[in-house]
């Protein structure tokens, strides 16, 4: 029988000079003469685990000779302070046994291609760098729940299967509904926006979906995204309340996931800047600047990857840029007053080509505008009456955005592509695992 009590690797320097049994997976083995050595991982850290054959018998030593990768294993022994050890501890080996065979583990500590591991991505989890870049994705998504949660934000859950179309028409995943066509969620945003008169601050997290012909390092046809509503806030409150957010998330990294930023080679210093106030410049003064860059971008197009990497450039954090023309952005946003041909919106850059992580905007509060910018765009009006209701009873200004959970963990850990800061990526040519 497996004894359960098993003590967690993460605690053995509470257990130092006692006997316990940690229950893991063999990463290597090594056999010197008489001596022997077992890595074992068990999820919460990395043990050596040392064997002395004059010690523990004949069975257990055969039995260390048989581990394979990732062979799952109870091992029981003395913890001892080892500070040449990885963690600080070792194992002193009384007992081993086998719990399951692991018979030719396709991942073998050698450079494998991308779409071998893509393939066993179920198996690459166990990796230590996908491992530490899921671990900083989870303190992330930990650390959006506590922030909004400490500053009143009620968290709403919003549909998956929508009837009506979120951001734009050239990127949805369409399914049938009891004969009824139904899109997969590109955004939670316009039903979080209905619950603002309900709780004035508000916000959604969840998984969203955009059929993405796109096939680049930043983007992901399933991708997570928080997107939170304050009423009564306007363009520049919404800028506000970004930056604090990600001064925040990147501090909080820093802080709790520093040892898995070490695994990643991720150096501190590349987020040392990351520091309030982020610059803010217009839409207008960024065409200006990549247009003395030498980019060709014309007024009134939207910035592309490459425009927003040189717009990044010259900057020592992220950089606003805010106020987009209308016909690049989607309908939902607010006609800015004061040049009607641009919207009150903005985009948040990260540096070093990381490019848009969060997108947010004042929303149109005026009825007739609103339902204006619908017949532009060709939306199916009948779709939006629940959605205009807002405008009809009791109309106010409000701002959200969206994050891209992602994008931003790609940042922070200075992964290249954010397929890997997903646990089972949707990339356009892939559904499996
Ligand atoms: O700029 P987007 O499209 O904005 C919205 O969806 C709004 N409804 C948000 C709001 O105001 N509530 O997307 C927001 C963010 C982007 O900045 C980016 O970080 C991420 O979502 N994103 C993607 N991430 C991965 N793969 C994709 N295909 C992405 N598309 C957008
Ligand atoms: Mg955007």
């Amino acid at each position: 029988m497996i004894s359960q009590s098993f003590v967690e690797v993460r605690d053995l320097h509470a257990h130092v000079g006692g006997h316990v049994a940690i229950g893991g997976w063999v990463e290597t083995t090594r056999i010197h003469g008489k001596v022997g050595f077992a890595v074992v991982r068990d999820g919460t850290g990395t043990v050596q685990c040392v064997f002395v054959k004059a010690e523990v018998g004949e069975e257990c030593w055969s039995e260390l000779a048989s581990l394979t990768q990732e062979t799952a294993v109870r091992v029981t022994g003395e913890v001892r302070a080892e500070p040449r050890s990885p963690g600080g501890f070792e194992l002193g080996v009384t007992e081993l046994r086998v719990v399951g065979r692991s018979e030719e583990y396709p991942i073998q500590p050698k450079e494998h291609g991308v779409d071998f591991l893509l393939d066993h991505r179920h198996l690459w989890l166990r990796s230590s760098k996908q491992r530490a870049g899921l671990k900083v994705r989870a303190e992330v998504e930990q650390g959006i729940h506590d922030f909004f949660y400490e500053r009143d934000f009620v968290r709403i859950d919003t549909p998956i299967l929508t009837g009506s179309i979120g951001e734009s028409a050239g990127t949805l995943f369409e399914t049938d509904y009891f004969g009824e066509p139904a899109y997969l969620a590109q955004t939670g945003q316009l039903y979080v926006e209905t619950a603002c008169p309900a709780f004035r601050k508000v916000y959604c997290f969840g998984p969203t979906f955009r059929a993405e012909k796109s096939k680049t390092r930043r983007h992901l046809t399933e991708f997570w995204m928080l997107e939170p509503e304050v009423a009564f806030a306007d363009s520049d409150d919404n800028m506000d309340l970004q930056e604090e957010l990600v001064v925040h998330l990147v501090e909080r990294a820093l802080e709790r996931a520093a040892e898995e930023l070490e695994v990643l080679e991720r150096d501190p210093n590349a987020l040392a800047n990351v520091r309030a106030p982020f610059p803010r410049i217009s839409y207008t003064e960024a065409v200006e600047l990549l247009q003395r860059e030498g980019s060709e971008i014309e007024w009134g197009s939207d910035l592309g990857g490459a425009d927003e990497t040189l717009v990044a450039r010259q900057f020592d954090r992220p950089v606003f840029i805010y106020n987009y023309p209308t016909q690049a952005k989607a309908f939902y946003m607010k006609e800015n007053p004061d040049d009607p041909r641009t919207v009150l919106c903005n985009d948040l850059i990260a540096p070093e080509g990381y490019g848009e992580i969060i997108g947010g905007s004042q929303r149109e509060d005026d009825l007739d505008r609103l339902l204006h910018r619908i017949r532009e765009e060709n939306l199916p009006e009948e779709a939006y009456g629940w959605y205009l209701d807002i405008r009809r009873y009791g109309t106010f200004p409000h701002s959200g955005f969206g994050l891209g959970l992602e994008r931003m963990v790609a940042w922070i850990t200075g992964r290249p592509h954010i397929r890997e800061l997903i646990p089972y990526p949707r990339l356009i040519n892939r559904l499996t695992p």
